[in-house]
């Protein structure tokens, strides 16, 4: 049976905009988040605070936390990949923290110039530090599904590492197809596993890239699993910086058309966020991928 709400974790302003080359204004990020929360988005990631010599577009972190002010009730979560982060993010009076890992070595290496052992060991102290100032950790596992240096993964090594994440205190755990190659039945492997291992099924999102058009079955497949949080992006936003040939994210506004035509409520007014979606391309320069943003514009 399917749930009767689902979550809209909205990773545009981090995932979506972080790849993209030409630098959107600290001024434009900040009413790209408003936007999204005038659409009805609770549960919003803004930015993160890495190195800017990786990631230049985020680079902002500072400034873009100051000029928002979102209410209570927005969930205002910021990526972390360090202590030196997690000290940035708490000076810029973050509210939640995300860490990140990867399912394989290749990945770690070029997402975090670490191991895979290397970089759980090192989310430990961040999620403890979060903790130790009462707030909630984020935990993303990357490369869930498949590699595209090391092929397949084994559901059983998601498995371990979620339910390492979980056991060091994170509040929830993400599981990335960062590439987009995941399908419905492999989803469905994967939850099975990472259930089995003794995370929750209701502190597990989904986090989708729609490389290979499968986002939405896969969505399908974890709704059905019980999974009720699923990370989008505005307008099918962002690819990773560090993973060749991947692209956007699951477009909020495809998840959000099938949800509410399933009669799943997500609180997301779809014009307002189509609108949101079309402001933002044309700051960014190009058009938005998604389906569903492209056929109510025309509409
Ligand atoms: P490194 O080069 O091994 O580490 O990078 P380092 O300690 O030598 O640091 C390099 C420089 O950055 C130094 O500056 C540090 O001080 C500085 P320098 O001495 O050369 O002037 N530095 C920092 N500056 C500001 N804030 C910090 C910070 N840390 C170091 N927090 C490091 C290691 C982890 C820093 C680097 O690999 C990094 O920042 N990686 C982030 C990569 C990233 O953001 N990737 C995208 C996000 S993950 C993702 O998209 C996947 C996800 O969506 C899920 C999915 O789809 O799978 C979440
Ligand atoms: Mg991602």
């Amino acid at each position: 049976s399917l749930p009767s709400a689902v979550r809209i974790y909205e990773v545009g302003p981090r995932d979506g905009l972080q790849a993209e080359s030409a630098l959107v204004p600290t001024a434009v990020k900040a009413e790209f988040c408003r936007r999204l929360v005038s659409a009805g988005v609770r549960s919003l990631e803004v930015t993160s605070f890495v190195s800017p010599k990786w990631i230049p577009q985020l680079a902002d972190a500072e400034s873009l936390m100051a000029e928002l002010d979102p209410p209570d009730d927005v969930r205002q979560v910021v990526l972390v990949p360090n202590e030196r982060g997690l000290g940035r993010a708490l000076a810029a009076g973050a509210r939640e923290i995300a860490v990140f890992v990867s399912t394989t070595e290749t990945f770690a290496r070029k997402n975090l110039n670490t191991s895979v052992a290397r970089a759980l060991d090192n989310a430990r102290p961040v999620v403890a530090g979060a903790r130790a100032e009462g707030i909630g950790t984020r935990g993303y596992i990357s490369m869930c599904f498949g590699d595209p240096w090391e092929g397949r993964v084994d559901p059983g090594r998601v498995a371990d590492i979620a339910a390492e994440l979980a056991g060091m205190g994170c509040t929830s755990i993400s599981l990335g197809d960062t590439i987009g190659v995941a399908t419905p039945g492999h989803v469905r492997a994967v939850l099975d596993a990472v259930v089995a291992a003794g995370v929750p099924v209701d502190s597990i999102a989904g986090h989708f890239h729609d490389t290979y058009g499968q986002a939405l079955a896969n969505v399908h497949a974890a709704l059905i699993a019980g999974v009720t949080e699923f990370d989008t992006a505005a307008g099918g936003l962002g690819r990773c910086p560090y993973a060749k040939g991947t692209t956007g994210n699951l477009a909020t506004e495809d998840l959000v058309w099938m949800l509410h035509g399933l009669g799943i409520h997500t609180g997301i007014d779809l014009d307002t966020l189509t609108d949101t979606s079309r402001w933002m391309a044309g700051h960014i320069g190009h058009p938005s991928p998604s389906r569903v943003a492209t056929a109510l514009t025309a509409a």
